[in-house]
């Protein structure tokens, strides 16, 4: 079988055309969605995602506010941050770019955020709301792939599904999502004994792992749905400095019945989520 490659950066694009005329709608209601981003020290992945999420809120028409702190800053000045924002009835999302510097106790930070401007849906609130099937931010990562899910068709009630990696940012929150749609989760990690045996029952496979081409052809049911979760920088030989995924692509194409490629996959949904969650975050305080 050769797989369809799922497109998420059109899927991305329709997407966010409809989020920007929503929030053109709201903005004539006298409400602009407002995102608040934080970002402390200088780390290089995060200054890329922080760079698209802000251009990305930009070309929908949602204002944007970006702190930067110093590696060093002290717990206490990014604290009094989240409560001035908390309190600024303007501002409708903040987000805590991760990671944070050591000194920070990161879960301490996160419930400081005012749980209906959570739009990264990592409070412990939002997350067991999630747990429960309740209403909530979802986080953006899973919450993307949710939506490639039911742009696709792929049926999840009663499938197999295995989501490698127990990340609270993506593993963990993705675990949650398909078991509320129905389908038979299994989480696997760095300690889980014969991985293969696992994705390969598999219907859909979500690798958030962190390990350039880590999942093969050989590890996939043949007709299965692949969703690359990772974004991996080849450190060395001849293809150093290029992007790829946590899914050998070439391979697991040929066996797949549908695969998101790395780039242009389950990333620029994420961004997209992020534009949903806030837009919503207004139109809440709108309400
Ligand atoms: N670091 C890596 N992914 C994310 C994310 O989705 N949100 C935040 N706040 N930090 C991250």
């Amino acid at each position: 079988m050769t797989a369809r490659i799922l497109d998420g950066k059109a899927l991305a694009e329709r997407v966010r055309n409809d989020i920007a005329a929503r929030t053109a709608a709201l903005a004539q209601r006298g409400v602009q969605p407002c995102l608040a981003v934080i970002v402390v020290g200088v780390n290089p992945a995060s200054a890329v995602y922080v760079r698209n999420k802000v251009a990305a809120c930009e070309a929908a028409g949602i204002r944007s506010l970006r702190f930067d702190y110093a590696a060093d800053a002290s717990c206490d000045e990014v604290f009094a941050r989240i409560a001035a924002l908390n309190a600024d009835a303007s501002v409708h999302g903040i987000l805590v770019q991760l990671p944070l510097p050591p000194q920070f106790d990161e879960q301490a930070v996160l419930e400081a955020i005012a749980l209906e401007k959570d739009v990264d849906g990592f409070h412990a609130e939002n997350v067991g709301r999630l747990s429960q099937g309740q209403e909530c931010f979802i986080p953006c990562t899973p919450h993307g792939v949710m939506k490639m899910f039911e742009a696709e068709g792929v049926p999840l009630q009663g499938a197999e599904a295995v989501v490698i990696g127990r990340s609270n940012i993506v593993g963990k929150p993705m675990a949650m999502l398909l078991t509320n749609a129905g389908a038979t989760v299994t989480v696997c990690h760095s300690k889980t004994r014969d991985l293969a045996a696992h994705t390969r029952r598999a219907d859909i496979v979500v690798a958030a792992v962190g390990r350039p081409r880590f999942v093969t052809a050989d590890m996939v049911k043949p007709g299965a749905v692949v969703i690359d979760v990772g974004i991996n920088r080849i450190e060395s030989g001849p293809e150093a400095g290029k992007l790829c995924g946590d899914v050998d692509f070439a391979s697991v194409a040929e066996v797949a019945s549908l695969v998101t490629p790395v780039p242009g996959g389950v990333g620029p949904m994420t961004i997209t989520m992020l534009l949903e969650n806030t837009l919503e975050a207004a139109a809440r305080a709108a309400r």
